[in-house]
């Protein structure tokens, strides 16, 4: 075969792959999230106003183009549409440290001023009280679901972090071997 055919014949086995290839690096953002604060990704401003979200992304964040602007607003602002109906919850949308900053708790409430180390089930008590205390958050309203807070196997005794994550997309230990589990803020 001539390398010209050659080529043309590798461009179309190639060419459907590459749309598909373009959407899993963009849906994809759990796994690079955190490597994503090097170089050209987001930055981790202290002090930034949450809803100021060029601030840290640049111009590039990309919140629907008719979007409402989001400067100085909190949660309960958001949930005015981000309740399910008039738009989709934000959780799964955003990273957990950015649920944090927009029900008001800061950098330094987690990581305290300084250095910032990961952060452990511990500190997540200092203000979500227990196992206990969080499973009553989430008592299943249907028979489908489990309580993620309180299992038959583990009791109400997992660390937070196994499925919680601040900084990457948080993802549901129970979803290893059971099929329907809840979206993990
Ligand atoms: C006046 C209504 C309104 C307010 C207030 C609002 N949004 Fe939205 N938002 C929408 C609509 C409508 C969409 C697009 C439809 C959808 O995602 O369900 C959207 C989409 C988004 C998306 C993209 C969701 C996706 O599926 O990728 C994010 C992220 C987002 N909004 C964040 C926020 C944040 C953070 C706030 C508060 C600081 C906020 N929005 C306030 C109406 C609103
Ligand atoms: C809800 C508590 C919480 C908040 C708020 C929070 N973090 Fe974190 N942070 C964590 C946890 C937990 C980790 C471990 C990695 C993970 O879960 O994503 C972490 C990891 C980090 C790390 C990397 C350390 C490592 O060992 O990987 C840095 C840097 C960091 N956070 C900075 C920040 C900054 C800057 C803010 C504010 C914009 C912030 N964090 C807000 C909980 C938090
Ligand atoms: C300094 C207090 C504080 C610490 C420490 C803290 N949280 Fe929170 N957390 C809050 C507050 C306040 C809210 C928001 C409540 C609201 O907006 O109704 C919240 C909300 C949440 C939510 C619900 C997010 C949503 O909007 O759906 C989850 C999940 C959560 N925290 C997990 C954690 C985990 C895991 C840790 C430890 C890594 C942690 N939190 C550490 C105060 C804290
Ligand atoms: C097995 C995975 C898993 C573990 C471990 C876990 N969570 Fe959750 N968490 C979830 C899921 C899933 C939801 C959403 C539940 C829903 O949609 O009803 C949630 C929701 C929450 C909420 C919001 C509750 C509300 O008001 O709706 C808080 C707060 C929270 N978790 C804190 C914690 C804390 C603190 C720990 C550690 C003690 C923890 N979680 C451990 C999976 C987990
Ligand atoms: C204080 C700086 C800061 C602000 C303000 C901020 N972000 Fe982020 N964002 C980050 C960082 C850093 C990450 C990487 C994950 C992490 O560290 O939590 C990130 C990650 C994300 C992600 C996950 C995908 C990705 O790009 O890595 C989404 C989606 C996102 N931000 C949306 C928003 C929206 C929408 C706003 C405005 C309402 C906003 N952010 C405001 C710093 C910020
Ligand atoms: C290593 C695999 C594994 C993991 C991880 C796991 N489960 Fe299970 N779970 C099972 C098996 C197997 C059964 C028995 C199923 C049966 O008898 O039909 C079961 C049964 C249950 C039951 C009894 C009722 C039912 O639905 O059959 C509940 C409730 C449950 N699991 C909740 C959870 C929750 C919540 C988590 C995450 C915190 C979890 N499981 C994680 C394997 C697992």
């Amino acid at each position: 075969m001539r390398t010209s055919q050659h080529r043309r014949l590798l461009w179309k086995c190639l060419l459907p792959g590459l749309p598909l290839l373009a959407a899993l690096l963009i849906v994809h953002w759990g796994a690079q999230a955190s490597s994503a604060t090097q170089g050209g990704g987001p930055k981790q401003l202290e002090n930034a106003d949450v809803g100021d979200c060029a601030a840290c992304h640049g111009p590039a964040m990309s919140l629907p183009k008719d979007h409402p602007t989001t400067k100085g607003q909190a949660r309960k602002d958001c949930d005015k549409c981000h309740n399910g109906k008039k738009a989709a919850t934000l959780r799964g949308k955003l990273p957990l440290s950015h649920l944090h900053a927009l029900g008001g708790v800061s950098c330094a409430d987690c990581h305290g001023s300084g250095d910032k180390s990961a952060v452990g089930t511990e500190k997540c008590f200092e203000c979500h009280e227990s196992g206990e205390a969080v499973a009553k958050l989430t008592v299943p309203q249907d028979k489908v679901h489990n309580n993620p807070h309180d299992s038959p196997h583990y009791g109400t005794d997992l660390d937070c972090v196994l499925c919680h994550h601040a900084h990457a997309k948080s993802e549901n230990y129970c979803s290893q071997c059971h099929e329907k589990t809840q979206v993990v803020p």
